[in-house]
């Protein structure tokens, strides 16, 4: 068996994993990071696509903000429709001037792989049968295949940055407590060659199901509808998938652009939390411990947020052997984790069509008509929207 040794063992190269290893990386903290997947599945997975503004600034301040800053979008509000009638909520205005950017998540992992890899650091794609011990100690270990070779990596620490399905959150399951809900509806969304039909992100409650408008380029939409979470995609050709767009956001004197569909798929909803995001010398992050539905557009500015905090108490744990700030990263990630947790179910419930029952219905657009009209609601949707500035840890 080959052995090496790392400061701080990362398992999973999602957004999470490699901005770890980055932000430890700056301050000169090594790390290794071990991925399943190969490096082109993970850098043509079609996620979300809106920064806010702390991630926009974090990614910049940490040198990986150039291509996200000449190609990412700049925008200062987003628009919620219902019954008819768009509204737009100015988010910067409302914000105290923060803005978000709409930037491809897999264009930000690729800017992270592209700049480990040309700073000639460890980061190894296709490993097989990953497992994790000796956390609850000080031997922490990952054990992992690659290229057929049976490998065990020794660190002080390590990191689950592996997402929803990997092996870290599993390994802690019995000091964790969990909380939960499934929704029973999902989005089918779709990439498509047309210029976006709108300027910026579009929200649509409609009795059909809720719609989204959102965009990746000049010449590219990114398009959702409101479905069923075993929605069968064969059941759904082009023609279907526009005509259902067009009726859900249907707006007097605007059009839907239309183009060929490059990709689609269907992604459920889901609300979890696993607590505490520690133990031990093993410590969660991202979508290990935490999944938001994607109404917020939360999830990935969770993950960067969590992994912001992580390198910041690891640095001060090196520097100076404080162990008070590693002790309270669960604690100051789980604040934010459970606003955005909040924010994202109230946006889902608030947007889609959640019963058939016509109270839960005059109930939405109640508080839609609020958001809209009252300038404290609004404030309150804009200050979740753009995200709270990033907390360090105490
Ligand atoms: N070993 C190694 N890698 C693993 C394992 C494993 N056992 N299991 C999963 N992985 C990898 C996945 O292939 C993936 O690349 O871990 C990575 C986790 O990345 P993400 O799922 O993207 O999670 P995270 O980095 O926390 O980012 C959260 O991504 O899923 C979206 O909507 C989510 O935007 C959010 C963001
Ligand atoms: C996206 O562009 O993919 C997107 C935008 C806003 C959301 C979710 C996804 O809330």
């Amino acid at each position: 068996m080959k052995r090496l040794r790392t400061q701080v063992g990362i398992v999973g190269a999602g957004p999470a994993g490699l901005t770890l290893a980055h932000l430890l990386d700056r301050v000169g903290i090594e790390s290794v990071v071990l991925e399943d997947r190969s490096r082109d599945y993970v850098e043509h997975r079609i996620r979300a696509g809106v920064l806010e503004h702390g991630t926009v600034e974090l990614l910049r301040e940490s040198g990986v903000g150039e291509r996200m800053d000449s190609e990412g979008i700049l925008h200062h509000g987003i628009s919620v429709q219902f019954e008819g009638e768009r509204h737009r909520i100015a988010l910067t205005d409302l914000a105290g001037g923060r803005s978000i950017v709409i930037y491809g998540q897999t264009e930000v992992v690729k800017d992270l792989i592209g700049a480990r890899l040309e700073r000639g650091l460890p980061l190894l794609f296709e490993v097989d049968g990953v497992s994790v011990r000796g956390f609850d100690g000080d031997e922490p270990a990952i054990a992992f295949r690659h290229e057929g070779e049976e490998q065990e990596l020794r660190c002080d620490v390590i990191a689950g940055c592996d997402g929803f399905h990997g092996v870290c959150r599993p390994a802690i399951a019995p000091v964790l407590r969990t909380f939960e809900r499934e929704y029973p509806f999902a989005w089918l969304g779709i990439l498509a060659e047309a210029p976006p039909s709108s300027d910026e992100l579009v929200y649509a409650h409609h009795e059909r199901g809720f719609a989204l408008l959102s965009l990746r380029s000049p010449h590219l939409s990114r398009l959702y509808l409101q479905c069923r979470p075993d929605e069968n995609l064969d059941g759904w050709p082009e023609d279907r998938i526009w005509d259902e767009l067009r009726t859900r956001t249907a707006l007097d004197g605007w059009s839907l652009n239309t183009g060929p569909i490059l990709e689609q798929g269907v992604t459920g909803m889901r609300s979890f939390v696993a607590e505490p995001m520690q133990h031990g010398r093993l410590f969660l992050a991202g979508d290990a411990a935490h999944i938001v539905p994607p109404t917020g557009a939360k999830g990935l500015n969770l993950a960067i947020a969590d992994v912001a905090v992580l390198a910041q108490v690891l640095d001060r744990w090196y520097r100076t052997g404080d162990e008070g700030g590693l002790a309270s990263y669960s604690e100051t990630c789980l604040r934010r984790v459970w606003r955005a947790e909040h924010f994202s179910y109230w946006m889902t419930t608030m947007l889609h069509r959640i019963s058939d029952d016509p109270f839960d219905l005059k109930l939405q657009l109640s508080q839609l008509r609020w958001v809209t009209t009252s300038q404290a609601a609004a404030t309150s949707l804009a200050e979740n929207y753009v995200g709270q500035p990033f907390e360090l840890a105490s």
